[in-house]
This record gives C-alpha cells, structure tokens and sequence, in this order.
C-alpha cells in the first residue's frame, strides 16, 4: 500500500515535490488558519507520517486515530504541542528542526533586547502621533546595553549564537542552564555560569530561552520578577507559559523592571485586551523568531528531509533529544 503524508499547512509546492516520489501527499488547504482538530483527527487515520505545526495539538484523540501513523515531524525546533511520553508509548517517531534557525532567533532575541533597551516602539509611536518637540536632553532615553550584563537561561544552540552577539556588544555575559557547558565552551563564549537564582538577580537583562514544559510553568513567577535588580529588562524569545504575565505587567507598572520585549506568549494571538499591551515599555512581536523566508524554508525543507528519510526506511536525522540514543 502506498504510503500516506499528512501536511497540516498549506506549504509551497516546491517544498513538499520531494515528497510527492515517495508517498501520496495530502495537505490541509489553509495556509493562515490552522487544521481543525477533527479534521486532524481524521487525517491521522490514513497517515504514515504527518507535518506539523507548533499550532497543532497532537494529543491523545490524533494519536489514537493514527494506527498507521509512525512519525510527526514538526516544521519547529520547539515541540512542545506533541504529547511525548503517549507518542514514544506508542511508537510514533518525532522529528523537529533545530540549527537551521538558530541565527534568526538570535537575531530576533537580540533585536528585542536591543529594542526593549532603547524603547524603540514608545519613541517611533511617539513621532507617527506627531509628539515629537524639539530635541531634549532627557525625551526617549533608553538604558545601555552595550557593556552590560546579560543573564541567558537555556545556553544551547540559540542562547550560544545570542552570546556571540553579545560579545560585539562587550557585554559579560552568565548563563544558567540543565546541562553546564564544558570550560573550552564557556571560554570560547566568555559566559559564566551561575545558579538560577544569581542569574535573575544579578542581571541587567534577562533572558529567557529554555524550552517549555509543565514543570517550568510559570517558573518566572512574581517572587522571580521581584527578584531581578531594579531597572533591569526581561526578554522571552522561546516559548510563552514560562513567565507569569499578569505579575510581570505588576512588576512593570510598579517600576521595579525597566522594560520588558516578549515574543512568544501564553495564549497565542494575544487576545487584544491583555494587560502587557497597554504598557509604552514593552515590546511585544508575535512569535517571529524564526520569521525569515530563507529560514522558515530551511525549516520546512528539513521537515520533509526528516519525512523522506522515514519513508525510505532510515532513522530520521533530527529525533527529538528525548528519542535519541544515548
Ligand atoms: C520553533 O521553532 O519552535 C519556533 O517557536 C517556531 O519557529
């Protein structure tokens, strides 16, 4: 019986060609509105392998429809919307796409930074309202990033391409992380590494780049928050869920954090009355960190790699950590 592929997105047809040789290719229509979950259930029935996205819960009823479903290869490096441990019990393969983004998200995180710092979007909303007066000694200062102290949590492939930039910027740079990085690393990024607790404390910019899992729910919490030095800035660039958002907008408005850039949040879209964008002192993008055309093809050709080499009877190359060999 041919095999069947399952693609939850419209995706350019030059991307998914190389499939169309090894396995009937179907694919939800849509390229801006999400597979319906029922109709993903019932796609899973017929599916080999499926392309996902990191809107796409792959839980208990998607698993359970797919009895021939052996692999999900999600077009991100987070994945975080499959349920691991019921897949692994089951048998089905995932595959999701790191390196190929790595330098875009830095680029995204430090350009947050960089924007959080200077106040980039109070300044250029202030000139598009017709609010900017003569020059001013004090009118739109921001803070220095150069030569500051950056604290990143979750040191891996991105965090380390952050604290190259970071470097150019003379900034000292301390991480916090599961796994220390071995000396010649931390040489070769100038990074110190210190307990979580030093990192929030200590830094003048936090930021935050582990992945999410439930036991990280909210471990950026108020007490967190209050912790860090006062007028220090907090960045997310990996996944929302992690910081506690309602006491982030306290902690904000109260004065204590100086800024804050965010791109990924609990609920996404950010349903339009949340409290974060009232404040002139956050930057808020809405999950871009990978958003480059090379990059969001590189990511969606290294899906269908991961798929094609399924098919053809191969381990694919890029198992989530958690499936890998030791
Ligand atoms: C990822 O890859 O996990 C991003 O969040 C989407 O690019």
């Amino acid at each position: 019986m041919a095999k069947c592929v399952f693609i939850t997105r419209r995706l350019p047809e030059g991307l998914i060609e190389p499939l169309r040789e090894w396995a009937e290719v179907k694919m939800w229509p849509e390229e801006r509105t999400p597979v319906p979950s029922d109709v993903l259930v019932e796609a899973a029935k017929e599916a080999d392998a499926m392309l996902t996205l990191i809107t796409d819960r792959i839980d208990e009823a998607v698993l359970s429809s797919g009895e021939r479903l052996r692999l999900i290869a999600n077009m991100a490096v987070g994945y975080n919307n499959i349920d691991v441990a019921l897949a692994k019990t089951k048998g089905v393969l995932i595959t999701h796409t790191p390196d190929v983004l790595t330098e875009t998200t830095a680029d995204l995180a430090f350009a947050l930074i960089l924007a959080a710092a200077r106040r980039l979007p109070a300044a250029s909303k202030a000139l598009y309202e017709g609010r900017w007066g003569p020059w001013s000694p004090f009118d739109y200062v921001g803070r220095d990033v150069y030569g500051s102290t950056l604290g990143i949590w979750g040191m891996g492939r991105i965090g380390k391409a952050v604290a190259s930039r970071a470097r150019g910027f003379a900034m000292n740079i301390l991480y916090h992380n599961r796994r220390r990085l071995d000396p010649q690393e931390e040489a070769r990024y100038g990074a110190t590494y210190v307990d979580f607790k030093t990192l929030f404390s200590t830094s003048d910019v936090v930021l935050v780049l582990v992945p999410y899992d439930a036991s990280l729910h909210h471990a950026v919490d108020r007490n967190v928050l209050q912790s860090m030095k006062k007028d220090s800035i907090l960045v997310v660039a990996s996944r929302g869920g992690l910081v506690d958002e309602k006491a982030l907008y306290d902690v904000l408005t109260s004065g204590h954090l100086y800024a804050a850039g965010l791109d990924v949040f609990e609920q996404e879209p950010l349903p339009l009355d949340h409290p974060l964008l009232q404040l002139e002192q956050v930057v808020l993008t809405p999950h871009i960190g990978s958003a480059t055309i090379q990059t969001r093809m590189a990511m969606g050709a290294r899906a269908v790699h991961n798929i094609i080499q399924f098919l053809k009877g191969t381990s694919p190359q890029d198992l989530i950590p958690e499936l890998r060999l030791p």
